[in-house]
Order: structure tokens, then sequence, then C-alpha cells
């Protein structure tokens, strides 16, 4: 049996916050009860409904679909930092109950997420920035944590760059000081967030395999969300499209270049345009 990082089943979803302010016109209501006239309106907006995913181990997906799908709310679940209304989900083979789904307990099972802005703290330096959830974590000695931090700068080739801030490196370089960050914490299972979003094709060429020889070295799953899908001919990996509150089957660049599927067409016609 083929062992997984990642099943996801029936997922569901919910934006539930005090969104807007609705102004209450019955005078009578505001005599009886004395208050202001404005009440907090409960908005709840339904993002994932019905997802399913498995990725296995040492597997790369990518996700793809349109801006506002809700991508990036479901790698904020994956990675705890969001609570599912319903579904259940399995990581490295353990279910996880919605009611135990938290940051602390997925990430305690090697979850890392590379944010789409990268979130590097502006005033420290790049090897603090990388090192700050090693210490949080307490995960190991001073020195140790200091071999991870240099190790994951040489995987990611930024190393000369340890002691900048991050405001005096180029957006390429900040894109691989949050990933050597993630890196860093030896993560079994790494998401990414737009990646590749914002570099030029040089720094686009040169990320793309380094992320793929870290995938190698370690047998570590990622999941990439991206608008990018010319990285999944590259990486060789399976795309999922996110649509209508829900995921596709996974399938490969070359069928979903073919494929007649409106999402497909729609999503592949810029690419097309280009060859
Ligand atoms: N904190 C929030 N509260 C309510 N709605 C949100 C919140 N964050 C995002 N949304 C909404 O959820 C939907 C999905 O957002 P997002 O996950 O950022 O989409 P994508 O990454 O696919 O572009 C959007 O309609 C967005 O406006
Ligand atoms: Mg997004």
């Amino acid at each position: 049996m083929i062992e997984m990082a990642l099943v996801i089943k029936d997922l569901h979803f919910s934006y539930s916050e005090m969104m807007s302010r609705r102004r209450v016109r019955s005078q009578s209501f505001l005599n009886w009860s004395g208050l202001s006239g404005v009440v907090l309106e409960d908005n709840r907006k339904e993002i994932l409904s019905g997802v399913n995913l498995s990725v296995k181990l040492g597997e790369t997906i990518c996700i793809g679909g349109a801006s506002g799908q809700g991508k990036s709310a479901f790698l904020r679940i994956i990675a705890g930092l969001a609570k599912p209304t319903s579904g259940t989900l399995y990581y490295f083979g353990e279910h996880i109950p919605i009611e135990r789904h938290d940051a602390l307990e997925i990430a305690s099972r090697q979850v890392g997420l590379v944010f789409q802005n990268g979130a590097l703290i502006s005033n420290l330096r790049v090897r603090d920035n990388v090192a700050l959830p090693l210490r949080y974590h307490g995960m190991g000695t001073e020195a140790e944590i200091e071999d991870k931090v240099n190790m994951a700068l040489d995987l990611m080739r930024v190393r000369h760059e340890a002691d900048l801030f991050p405001h005096m490196l180029s957006t390429g370089m900040q894109k691989r000081v949050a990933i050597a960050r993630s890196w860093a914490m030896d993560p079994k299972l790494l998401l990414m967030d737009e990646p590749t979003s914002g570099l030029d094709n040089y720094n686009r060429r040169n990320l793309l395999p380094l992320i793929d020889n870290m995938r190698k070295l370690f047998n570590t799953s990622i999941i990439i969300v991206t608008h990018d899908l010319l990285i999944a001919k590259e990486l060789g990996c399976n795309i999922v499209f996110l649509q209508n509150k829900t995921l596709t089957e996974p399938h490969s660049f070359d069928y979903w270049q073919k494929s007649n599927e409106p999402i497909a067409e729609e999503l592949f016609r810029d690419l097309q345009a280009k060859e």
C-alpha cells in the first residue's frame, strides 16, 4: 500500500464573521431597547463544499483555479490556520478530528506553509528569519539551529545573503528565504502559495529545480497553489482545479491541455496563445 501524506474527504469550510453593520430601522425596537440602532450581522460565506484530495508521500501536486475561489483558504486549512466546518482529514495516515485541528497540532506533523508574500519579518536578518520558528519551537541547541539554518540557506542558494535584512533582497531572493525558513523545519508536507508570482523568468527558472531537488532529497510531499500551470509540466506533477467550491480530479498537464472541460479551456487559453 502506498503511504499517503494527506487524505481529505468531503471537506466543507465557511467563513463566519461579524462582517457588516446593519442599521435597524424599527423605531419601536429602538425605543424599547434603548440601543444605538446598529446591530452586527453574522455573515456566513461558504468557500469550500465537498472537497476531496489525496497526496502521496514524495508527490508534488499543483492546485489551480481563478482568483478568489478559496485556494489560499484551502492551504490555510491544511496548515491548521483555519478550522474546517466539517470533513475528515488524515495526515500521514493519522486521523486528526476537527476538534483537534489547529496550527500547533498540524505543525507537529511537520506540515509547513510558505505564504504568498513570504511573510518575512522586516527587522530580522535573513538568518534570524529562518531560525525564528526553530527557536520558537525549541528545535535544538543554538549550534544545531545554526547548522539547520545554514543547510536551508545553502539549499535555496541564499547563504551569501544571511546577514542582510529582507528589504535588501530582490523578490526572488525573498521567496527563496521564505522557502528556506520552511525548509529548515524539515517539513514532510510543504504547502506553497504562488511561489513563482512576482518572479521574472530567470528567478522562476532557478526556483523550480531547487524545489524539486529538495523533494527528491527528503521525499517531501509538496502542494503548490499557482496560476503558473507550466510548473506542473516542468515538475511532471498532476494539477487539480478549485472551482465551484470543490476540487476536480487530478490530471497531468498534458491531459488538461487537451481537455475540453471549461475550466481547463479557460485557464490554458493564455498558455496556448503564447505557443
Ligand atoms: N478572513 C476572511 N473573511 C471572509 N472572507 C474571506 C476572508 N479571507 C478570504 N475571504 C474570501 O474567501 C474567498 C477565497 O479567498 P482566497 O482563499 O484568498 O482565494 P484565492 O486564493 O483562490 O484567490 C474570497 O472570496 C475572499 O474574499
Ligand atoms: Mg490566494
